[in-house]
């Protein structure tokens, strides 16, 4: 067990860093002979005869679906849908003539998404599962399978698993955008690897983050993130994380929708945190901001390069937008992770979770 850790103390710090050769590796696995990106044709085949796609996930897994939703509708051009699987079973939504599902799930274990998987089995309709583990249940069961290749995930807060899903929903959407004809030149290749750079650039400089974490999130018992698109969708992720190992009552929101009830909830010292990257809509969240500075609250900004102000605290260097996730959720996983550690708490195994849920 410490063999594995080596230095680590915890999992959880060894697997965020582990990232960016996650994503390296995932895109030799994901490559042809003639380096360009590839998936099983049969799967192309399949999601182009298909008139929607459903996304079934639960937990960290859910939130990678909501990213996925944005770049297979940006690059396919199919619409997406995505479902918590728990809430799937009996509130099923209205299908499609030729639906095509997609379950994600790091263990491909979780009994909420089975559950699913064995309703739509039984109804006939195609099934794709990425995953993290080869041979697991939801892989078996379903009709295509597309692996993560993320090594195993021990600490119970899923982190490599979630840059890993988006980067094989982004390369599958490509591949499928192309085979349609809407993408002449795949750039997924090139700006995925950028992506893994960044990364590398934000862990390197985790002490930083490590600072920050003793800054804004030491003595506070909730805290927020905001964000919008894109970011909205990481901001929940951002705050899950948070809640599963610090035990602080964090709640990710759009941003532009804190104002219509929550912001009631800001404190003297609350922190708030800010996620910009998307250069459309950087200037309402940071406006969105600067209401909950006004009423007290302790402002953390984490932006992109290129939209970044002087006043931020956290930026990360520039990727291609659409992949912005993969890179701004890092120094989420950093405050999550110090903030576990400075409170004293077990990071790897937080209390009354488990790494896999195999019941309903
Ligand atoms: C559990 C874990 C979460 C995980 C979720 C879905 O609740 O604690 O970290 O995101 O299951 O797991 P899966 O293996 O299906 O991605």
């Amino acid at each position: 067990d410490d063999l594995e850790k080596g230095t680590y103390p915890y999992y959880m710090l060894k697997e965020i860093d582990e990232q960016p050769a996650v994503l390296r590796k995932l895109l030799l696995k994901y490559q042809n002979e003639a380096n360009q990106l590839t998936i099983d044709q049969k799967i192309v085949d399949s999601i182009l005869e298909s008139d929607r796609v459903y996304i079934v996930a639960a937990g960290t897994s859910y939130h990678a679906g909501l990213v996925g939703k944005e770049l297979i509708e940006k690059m396919t051009h199919i619409p997406t849908e995505v479902h918590v699987s728990s809430e799937f079973g009996y509130n099923t939504p209205i299908l499609s003539e030729k639906p095509f599902f997609i379950f994600l799930s790091q263990s491909g274990e979780t009994a909420d998404s089975r559950q699913v998987l064995v309703k739509t089995n039984a109804l006939g309709y195609p099934s794709l599962t990425i995953t993290n583990v080869p041979g697991s249940t939801l892989s078996r069961e379903s009709t295509f399978t597309l692996l993560l290749h993320a090594g195993p995930e021990i600490a119970v807060a899923s982190t490599k698993a979630y840059t890993a899903q988006i980067a094989v929903l982004a390369i599958f959407s490509e591949v499928v955008g192309i085979q349609k004809g809407l993408i002449k030149h795949g750039v997924m290749l090139r700006d995925i690897g950028i992506a893994a750079n960044a990364i590398q650039s934000i862990v390197d400089d985790k002490e930083s983050i490590e600072e920050l974490a003793s800054e804004y999130l030491s003595t506070s018992r909730n805290a927020f993130y905001i964000g919008r698109g894109m970011d909205y969708h990481v901001a929940l992720e951002a705050a899950l994380k948070l809640k599963e190992v610090s035990y602080i009552q964090t709640e990710g929101f759009a941003a532009g929708e804190l104002k219509h009830g929550t912001i009631a909830l800001i404190e003297e010292q609350t922190p708030v945190i800010a996620l910009i990257t998307e250069k459309s809509v950087a200037g309402h969240t940071r406006g969105n901001l600067q209401e909950t500075k006004a009423r007290g609250a302790h402002t953390l900004a984490i932006s992109m390069e290129g939209l970044n102000r002087p006043e931020d605290q956290i930026v990360i260097p520039h990727v291609n937008p659409l992949l912005s996730s993969l890179a701004i959720v890092i120094p989420t996983q950093l405050l999550a992770y110090y903030c576990s550690l400075h409170r004293g708490n077990d990071v790897d195994k937080p209390r009354n979770l488990a790494k896999s849920v195999t019941v309903e």
